[in-house]
């Protein structure tokens, strides 16, 4: 196609000025949405991984909370946003279950995102509040056999890791408990600790602290092998529970159409963020695992998101879980 002469120069400006702007990128601070509330997991990874970012990119990394439905507001707020690189998006494998639990979804995980790369794999724990009457986990069993619905379980909403787990600890003790919902593990932990709620799933990014303090009571571990962090807390699966296994991947993400060379800059200052001393130590502590290189690319996430959607779906459809 040839262009007229002025058409051409207004062209050729155009697209100098957008190759400018994603040098200059970032030239203002950059929004990290996380999609459930202040204080717990999902959170506290953020907050970890905003500061070394913004040192990185030399602008600040802003932790935004927005909460709801799981995880799927911030999912369409972040959809829709200006795909400049100013917002980004953290969230956990609940990207991968919307589809299938959410009959009115407005977004598509893999139409609507560029993937920036896997953060951390993160292991969980079930919880009770501190006076719950049951120790050790046949003693919990027995609690349940004999209360039934009456035990309570907390969760961050439909499609949440923590509703998930808690999905699936009911369907192994085979009983209904009475789930209460809250707009993040942060609020529903206080709930715990303040003994409004009996039981917690939920990521030892926010719970090894509580559990080493004593703050709250722990049966197991999520992962078929002890914790580094827990060494004294048996796995679920060891104490008769086979084949309990949960570990949270999450995923690093920009809207559809972010460019190019916007997407390396966010990738690279993700890696160095994840190589920070300070944030490598307290991962660690909170028996985090950051991902190997490979998967914290573009490609590894986005092979991993495919991936995981194409396992939860049929899990989903076949339990008959899901929000209209
Ligand atoms: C959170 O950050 O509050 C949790 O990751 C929510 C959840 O259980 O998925």
């Amino acid at each position: 196609m040839r262009l007229a002469r002025p058409l051409l120069a207004l062209a050729l400006a155009a697209a100098s000025l957008a190759a400018g702007a994603q040098a200059a990128f970032p030239d203002r601070p950059v929004t990290l949405v996380v999609p459930f509330a202040a204080g717990g997991p999902t959170d506290v990874v953020a907050r970890m991984m905003a500061i070394p970012m913004g040192r990185s990119l030399g602008q600040s990394v802003t932790v935004e909370n927005t909460v709801g439905a799981g995880g799927t507001i911030a999912a369409t707020r972040v959809a829709r946003a200006q795909p400049n690189g100013y917002t980004v998006f953290l969230h956990h494998m609940g990207m991968s279950t919307a589809p299938a639990l959410y009959k009115k979804l407005q977004f598509d995980p893999l139409k609507d995102f560029e993937t920036i790369g896997q953060v951390v794999d993160v292991p969980m724990t079930l919880l009770a509040r501190k006076d719950f009457p049951a120790n050790t986990l046949p003693e919990l069993q027995a609690v349940i056999k004999r209360e039934g619905n009456k035990i309570s379980l907390a969760n961050a909403g439909l499609g949440a890791v923590s509703h998930l787990c808690g999905l699936l600890f009911q369907s192994a003790v085979g009983t209904e408990l009475t789930t209460v919902p809250f707009s993040g593990t942060g609020p529903a932990m206080n709930a715990l600790l303040g003994g409004q709620v009996d039981l917690l799933c939920d990521q030892t990014t926010q719970t090894v602290p509580l559990i080493k303090d004593g703050r709250v009571k722990v049966f197991g571990v999520t992962t078929p092998r002890r914790l580094e962090a827990l060494p004294n807390v048996p796995s679920l699966d060891e104490q008769g529970l086979k084949g309990f296994e949960v570990k949270v991947w999450h995923g690093l993400y920009a809207p559809k159409g972010t460019p190019q060379p916007v997407l390396d800059k966010l990738n690279a200052a993700l890696r160095v963020a994840m190589q920070d001393p300070e944030v490598k130590k307290r991962l660690a502590d909170l028996n985090a695992d950051i991902v190997p290189a490979d998967k914290m690319s573009p490609a590894g996430l986005r092979t991993h998101l495919e991936a995981e959607i194409a396992k939860w779906g049929p899990v989903i459809r076949k339990a008959g879980v899901y929000a209209d």
